[in-house]
C-alpha cells in the first residue's frame, strides 16, 4: 500500500492533468468537457490543496445556469469531435453550448463543505454568498419543472440525468422510449473504452430518441416533464437534492439569509417524508418509482442505498446498513451498483454492477452521519483497496477490482484526496 502522502500526490497529479484552468474534464478522450456533478464533487478534492481552484470549478458551472434555474449536465467549453452526442445534436441554442438536461444536484452539499473548511474566510463568504441564490434557484427549478404534481420528489426525464446512465433501474421504463426516427449516428465512447464496459447500442438509440424529442419541444422545461415517456423518481437522485437543500439551509442561516434557509428546510422535510413511498420491505432498501405507471420498479440497485445520503429515518438507515452487509457477502468490494445475486448484474458494465467511488463516498458520508461509523469506514477502506489494485479508474469490478472505463479519472482522484484528508482509513 503506498503511503498516504504518495497517494495524495498521485491523485493531485490526475486532477492537475485534467484541469483546464477554470473547469476540469472527467478524463481525457472519453469525456472532453465539463460535467455537472463531476465538477461539484471534484471541487471537494481541490479544496484540500487549492481553495481558489475549488471555488472556480463550481463558479464556472453556475456561470452556465439557464434562465429558468436549470444547471445543465454538460458544458461544451471547447470544440471536440471525440464525443457523441455533441452540441449540434443537443442544439440548445446557447452561446457556450450546453446539453438540455441536468444531473444530480450535489453542488449545495459541496459548497457547504468548501465554505466550512475554507482557510480564506473572507473569500469563502463572498463566494458562498454569490452562489447561494443560484443553487437555490436550481433546487426550486426541480420542484417547478420536475414535480408538477407537488409530490415532494423530482423525476428525471432522461437516464443521463441520474448520473447512473445504464442502470438496470431504467430497463422497463426505457421500453416505452421508441427508437424509430433516430438519426443515424456513430458512437465515440466505444472508441475510447471497452464496449463490454459501456451501454449497448440499443440503449444509445433510446438515449438519442429522448434528446431529439426534447429538442423538438425547444428545450422548454415547462413542457418536457409531461411530454417525456420516461419519468422516473430515483431515491438516490432525490437524496442528493434533499441533502443539498439541508446543507443550503444551514449555509443560508450562517450567511443571514433566513428566507432561503426556511424554504430549503421545508423542501427537504417534505421530500424526506415523501421518500417513504419508495421504501421496499421486500428488499430492505428504497426503489425507484416509475411515475408513468405509478409503480415501484423491482430493481434493487445502488440508487436505493444512496438514499442514505440525506436524513432518512433511523430505522431506514439501520436497514440500509443490513442491506450493505448482505451485499458484502456476494462481492469483495463495496458497494456494487447492482445486487450481484440478481440475473441482471453485470460486474464490469458501467452502472449495472461496478463500484463507483463517488457513490461510495456519499453513502459512507450519510451512514456516518446516521451513526454507522463501522460500515462507513469499511466502504471507504474498500475505495482505497480498489485504488491500490487498479489506480484511478472510472469504476471497478466489485468482485475482481478490475479498473474499467476511462483512466486517470478526476472525481475518483478527488474522492481519494477527500477521504484521506478527512478520515483515518487504511486499506
Ligand atoms: C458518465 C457517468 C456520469 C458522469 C459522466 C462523466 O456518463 O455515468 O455519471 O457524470 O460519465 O464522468
Amino acid at each position: 500500500m503506498p503511503d498516504k502522502s504518495d497517494l495524495i500526490e498521485q491523485a493531485q497529479k490526475v486532477m492537475r492533468r485534467n484541469d483546464r484552468g477554470h473547469y476540469t474534464v472527467p478524463t481525457h478522450g472519453l469525456y472532453p468537457f465539463q460535467w455537472n456533478w463531476d465538477s461539484a464533487l471534484s471541487a471537494l478534492g481541490f479544496s484540500h490543496f487549492d481553495e481558489a481552484r475549488a471555488w472556480a470549478e463550481i463558479e464556472t458551472l453556475f456561470a452556465h445556469q439557464w434562465d429558468d434555474g436549470m444547471v445543465p449536465h454538460i458544458i461544451f467549453h471547447e470544440h471536440d469531435e471525440g464525443y457523441f452526442p455533441g452540441p449540434d445534436v443537443w442544439d440548445t441554442g446557447r452561446g457556450v453550448p450546453t446539453t438540455g438536461i441536468t444531473q444530480p444536484p450535489v453542488a449545495g452539499f459541496a459548497v457547504r463543505r468548501l465554505f466550512e473548511r475554507a482557510k480564506d474566510r473572507n473569500s469563502a463568504e463572498t463566494k458562498a454568498r454569490a452562489l447561494l441564490p443560484k443553487i437555490h434557484a436550481w433546487h426550486e427549478w426541480f420542484l417547478r419543472c420536475r414535480d408538477p404534481m407537488n409530490s415532494g420528489l423530482a423525476a428525471v426525464i432522461h437516464p443521463w440525468e441520474t448520473g447512473r446512465d445504464n442502470s438496470v433501474d431504467w430497463d422497463r421504463a426505457f421500453e416505452r422510449v421508441p427508437t424509430e426516427g433516430v438519426a443515424p449516428f456513430t458512437r465515440r465512447d466505444t472508441q475510447h473504452a471497452n464496449p463490454d464496459h459501456r451501454p449497448t447500442d440499443e440503449q444509445y438509440k433510446r438515449y438519442i430518441w429522448l434528446v431529439q424529442h426534447f429538442r423538438k419541444l425547444d428545450w422548454d422545461n415547462t413542457r418536457l416533464h409531461d411530454a417525456s415517456p420516461f419519468q422516473v423518481v430515483d431515491p438516490g437522485f432525490n437524496a442528493i437534492l434533499l441533502r443539498s437543500c439541508l446543507d443550503l439551509a444551514e449555509l443560508a442561516k450562517r450567511l443571514g439569509e433566513p428566507d432561503i434557509a426556511k424554504r430549503s428546510r421545508t423542501i427537504a422535510e417534505d421530500g424526506i417524508a415523501a421518500m417513504e413511498r419508495l421504501w421496499s420491505e421486500k428488499y430492505g432498501q428504497y426503489l425507484c418509482l416509475d411515475r408513468v405507471t405509478g409503480q415501484l420498479i423491482d430493481s434493487p440497485s445502488i440508487g436505493g442505498i444512496l438514499a442514505a445520503f440525506t436524513s432518512i429515518p433511523t430505522d431506514r438507515a439501520n436497514a440500509l446498513v443490513r442491506r450493505v452487509e448482505t451485499l458484502a457477502q456476494s462481492c469483495t468490494y463495496l458497494v456494487p451498483s447492482h445486487d450481484p445475486t440478481k440475473p441482471e448484474f453485470d460486474g464490469l458494465r458501467y452502472w449495472r454492477g461496478p463500484v463507483w467511488l463517488i457513490v461510495n463516498y456519499m453513502i459512507a458520508d450519510g451512514l456516518e452521519r446516521a451513526g454507522h461509523r463501522g460500515t462507513a469506514e469499511r466502504i471507504m477502506a474498500d475505495c482505497l483497496r480498489l485504488i491500490e489494485k487498479s489506480g484511478f479508474a472510472e469504476y471497478y469490478g466489485p468482485i475482481t477490482a478490475e479498473g474499467c472505463g476511462g483512466d486517470s479519472f478526476t472525481w475518483t482522484a478527488a474522492m481519494v484526496i477527500e477521504i484521506l484528508n478527512t478520515h483515518e482509513v487504511l486499506a
